[in-house]
């Protein structure tokens, strides 16, 4: 019999400050930075997003994510074999923010590793979990995207800190002897870490470099368009379907005309894509993850449909994975 992985349970959380886009221009205009909630939800159809207190790090956002994944699945978090955080905001250097969080969740001797891959992480997160339930290295996977992306932001930048929030999303996957991930696709192409990237590193102590985020993000929203079309396209055809067979598209939650414009590249209706962006901002690796939880709690994205998640992010990093719910 052949084995395959498929999501039992999803779940997401969102740290309770929430600021609309009124609240961010008032503090950011307190600081001599002006911009304007007309401007940004013309440029992204972002209204708020949610900031965590100092003291709470991407481990406790994840694990909230976990808890209600599990809960969903109705499982237990002993019954776990392998956790995979996918994050840019690790808690610490090292260790990793699984293996932090897999503590806090009480799931300890279980593999438990992180995944950088910036705002496509939780795709590459997916993708590795799918393949090692597939070749029977582990059974029952929590795959997390946990992310507090306000630490890394340039608050004197307006171009970049009105974009991006904090967040997590989670899902079980279960090894299952019915499909489940049918295809996936991942790429990278490291000549572009230039135009998204947080180019600090720490040394002797320091940090060295600059430790928060830069982007160009006109030649991120071109190569953006590009290969999340190239990543849906590949997808599909590795499982034989088509555009027209997907139920919902569940993109890398950053921008809504990035969206909008995958969606018209594959003749999608914006009816069958989950926008969640409006809400919380670009998460990065949390997007996603959080995007498929809403479907999924508000009855839109139920059982037995046909989804496309996709993802792209800082490397350039990008990828699209194909699931029966
Ligand atoms: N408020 C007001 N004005 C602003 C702001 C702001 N927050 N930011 C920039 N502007 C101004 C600029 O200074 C510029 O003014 P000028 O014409 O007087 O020079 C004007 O707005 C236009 O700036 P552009 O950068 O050309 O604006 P653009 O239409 O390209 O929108 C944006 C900018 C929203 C960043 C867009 O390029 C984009 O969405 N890029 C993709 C970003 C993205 O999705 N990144 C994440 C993907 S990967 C990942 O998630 C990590």
């Amino acid at each position: 019999m052949r084995r395959y992985s498929r999501i039992t349970g999803t779940g997401s959380y969102l740290p309770p400050r929430r600021l609309s886009n009124a609240d961010l221009v008032a503090e950011l205009a307190a600081k001599g930075v002006e911009t304007s909630d007309e401007w940004i939800v013309e440029r992204t159809g972002i209204r708020a997003r949610h900031f965590a207190a100092p003291e709470v790090c991407s481990s406790d956002l994840g694990l909230e994510a976990a808890r209600r994944a599990l809960q969903a699945a109705g499982a237990l978090a002993t019954d776990i074999d392998l956790i995979i955080v996918a994050t840019s905001t690790p808690d610490m250097v090292f260790p990793s923010t699984a293996c932090i969080l897999q503590n806090k969740l009480g799931a300890n001797g279980c593999a438990a590793f992180d995944v950088q891959a910036v705002c496509s992480g939780f795709i590459y997160a997916l993708t590795i979990a799918d393949a090692m339930i597939r070749t029977g290295a582990a059974s029952k996977a929590l795959v997390i995207g946990a992310e507090v992306f306000s630490r890394i932001l340039d608050f004197k930048d307006r171009t970049t800190c009105v974009l991006f929030g904090d967040g997590a999303g989670a899902v079980v996957l279960e090894a299952s002897d019915t499909p489940g991930i049918l295809a996936s696709d991942l790429h990278a192409d490291g000549k572009h870490v230039g135009i998204l990237c947080v180019p600090g590193h720490v040394s002797g102590g320091n940090v060295l470099g600059h430790p928060l985020l830069k982007m160009d993000g006109q030649a991120v929203f071109k190569l953006a368009v590009g290969v999340l079309d190239e990543a849906a396209r590949a997808t599909l055809a590795k499982a034989g379907k088509t555009a027209a067979d997907i139920d919902w598209l569940i993109p890398h939650q950053a921008n809504i005309r990035i969206m909008r414009s995958t969606a018209r590249k594959l003749k999608l209706s914006m009816d069958k894509v989950i926008v969640t962006v409006d809400q919380h901002g670009n998460t990065s690796a949390a997007s996603i993850p959080l995007a498929l939880d809403a479907g999924v709690r508000a009855g839109r994205v139920k059982p037995g449909q046909l989804l496309l998640l996709e993802g792209v992010g800082g490397g350039f990093t990008w990828g699209a994975v194909l699931l029966q719910l």
